[in-house]
């Protein structure tokens, strides 16, 4: 069974290199995280503070809030990126997220490697991953690029092959940052048919986005952060209503 329980999670982004900086511009903002210690020299980013969240499956949960207010670095907290500085995660169920796609691929190995590797991020086993790998590389359609380093690739024939690994298992939980579009007009065509795909068989999805529109075809319920904070926990239109007017 899928499921989250996060329990007053924080994260705080210490900055070393801030001490003695002023930062009046902190008033009169509506973007960014909380800043904490302005006056002792040393600055912290509180990016979340106290967050509480359940999430079952059926729940298609909807991020919202201004530039800066969490919803990032939340869904890297779900992914397992982040440690959280305060509280705890819990997290049940295999897990998907397009959120980094190309977190851990390097540059110096050829795709055919990279698949491996990002495979082995992803939490397969390495006889899973042999099995994938024919259908990841016909997914990408990178031809004989699949033998060469990655550094030889255009940032479009690496996003194909970022995205060709992420999406070719199918999640109980769905991590997502925007909808995000991949490659060229036919690629993009393929990989969102794709996208839909995975997006309506997960359990749980999690979408951070900007769109009312895209929010509104995908998400049955939503939180509204400000400074990190969960400010309003309840229904899509609620959400959007309240983050619109301030
Ligand atoms: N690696 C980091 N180091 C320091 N501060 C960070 C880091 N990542 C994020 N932050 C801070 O944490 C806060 C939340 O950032 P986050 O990326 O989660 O916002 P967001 O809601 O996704 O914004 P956007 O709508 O612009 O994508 C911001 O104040 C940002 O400055
Ligand atoms: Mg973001």
């Amino acid at each position: 069974m899928a499921s989250i329980a996060l329990r007053n999670v924080g994260i705080d982004f210490p900055i070393y290199n801030a001490r003695g900086r002023s930062l009046k511009t902190n008033v009169l903002r509506r973007v960014g995280g909380h800043i904490e210690g302005q006056g002792s020299g040393i600055v912290t980013i509180e990016a979340l503070r106290q967050v509480n969240l359940d999430l079952r499956p059926g729940d298609r949960l909807a991020l919202v809030g201004h530039n800066g207010a969490g919803k990032s670095t939340l869904l890297r907290v779900l992914s397992g990126a982040y440690e959280p500085t305060h509280g705890s995660v819990e997290i049940r169920g295999k897990i998907s997220s397009l959120v980094d796609l190309a977190l851990g691929m390097d540059a110096e190995l050829t795709g055919r490697e990279n698949i491996v590797l990002r495979g082995v991020i992803l939490g397969l086993t390495f006889k899973e991953i042999e099995a994938l790998a024919p259908e990841i590389e016909e997914f990408s359609e990178l031809g004989g690029f699949m033998g060469l380093p990655m550094r030889t690739y255009s940032s479009g024939m690496a996003l194909r092959l970022a995205f060709a690994v992420s999406t070719a298992v199918q999640p109980d939980i769905l991590l997502l940052d925007e909808l995000i579009s991949v490659g060229d007009a036919g690629f993009a065509e393929k990989s969102k048919a794709r996208m839909q795909q995975i997006v309506e068989k997960s359990r749980i999805l999690v979408l951070a986005s900007h769109s009312p529109e895209m929010l509104r075809e995908y998400c049955n319920r939503a939180v509204l952060l400000k400074e990190g904070q969960v400010v309003l926990d309840g229904s899509l239109d609620e959400v959007l209503e309240a983050h619109a007017a301030g």
